[in-house]
């Protein structure tokens, strides 16, 4: 099973990929996930990514496949995954499809979460993550048992540093310029399925279920 997860910053693909990932027992492989990694550790991945993260604007198409490709050629990744944050362009959508051919595969479901711009910046004020496990958390919406540690790791959770309100716009007016696309991209291959992002997280993860078969 090989799923991508599309919708703008905040949509809630971390949130869902992590849900589909345990049920499905398949990797999540966020790609803003390994940059903040990379970010942590202090590698110079980290520090030429952050570069741009920090900006609201995309890593570059060169950096961020090369990190992808190598990430699901790993044993882990032999019976699927679910990419989070990959494909962000046309042409790393093409290069991904390209690489899977030659192996004689193809992705299975585009999953494209819609939450409206309005509702973003709110969100992303709210939000809690873990650098450790990627798992996100919502202050209001979606709480961790204790606050500030997470559920999961029990690690630290922080506010990212790209969640303030004028990166955030930033990274929506991305989004619409270079990621959008993806959709009717998706469309054509006939693997495209949207669903609303307005309703509980839950509900939006019973909806997904509801594509991928029990
Ligand atoms: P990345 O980490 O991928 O960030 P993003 O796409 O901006 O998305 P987010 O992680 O912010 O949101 P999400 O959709 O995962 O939402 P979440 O589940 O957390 O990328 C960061 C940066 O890295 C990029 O800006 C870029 O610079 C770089 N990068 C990464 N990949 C790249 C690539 N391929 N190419 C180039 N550059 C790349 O949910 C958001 C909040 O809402 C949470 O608080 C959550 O608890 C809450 N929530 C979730 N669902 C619901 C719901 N249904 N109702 C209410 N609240 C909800
Ligand atoms: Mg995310």
């Amino acid at each position: 099973m090989k799923i991508i997860m599309l919708g703008a910053p905040g949509a809630g693909k971390g949130t869902q990929a992590k849900k589909i990932a345990e049920k499905y027992s398949v990797p999540h492989v966020s790609t803003g996930d390994i940059f903040r990694a990379n970010i942590k550790n202090g590698t110079e991945l980290g520090k030429e990514a952050k570069k741009y993260m920090d900006q609201g604007q995309l890593v570059p198409d060169e950096l961020t496949v090369k990190i992808l490709l190598d990430r699901v050629a790993q044993d882990d990744c032999k019976n699927g995954y679910v990419l989070d944050g990959f494909p962000r362009t046309i042409p790393q959508a093409e290069v991904l499809e390209k690489a899977l051919s030659k192996l004689g595969e193809q992705i299975d479901y585009a999953i494209n979460i819609d939450v409206p711009d309005e509702t973003i910046v709110n969100r992303m004020s709210g939000r809690r993550a873990c650098i450790s496990c990627g798992a996100t958390y919502h202050i209001v919406s979606i709480p961790p048992k204790k606050e500030g540690i997470c559920d999961t790791c029990g690690n630290e959770l922080v506010l990212r540093d790209d969640d303030k309100p004028e990166t955030v716009r930033k990274r929506l007016s991305v989004y619409h310029e270079q990621t959008q696309p993806l959709i009717d991209f998706y469309e054509k291959r006939n693997i495209l399925k949207s669903v609303d992002g307005m309703i509980g997280s839950k509900e939006v993860f019973e909806i997904i279920v509801s594509f991928l078969g029990e």
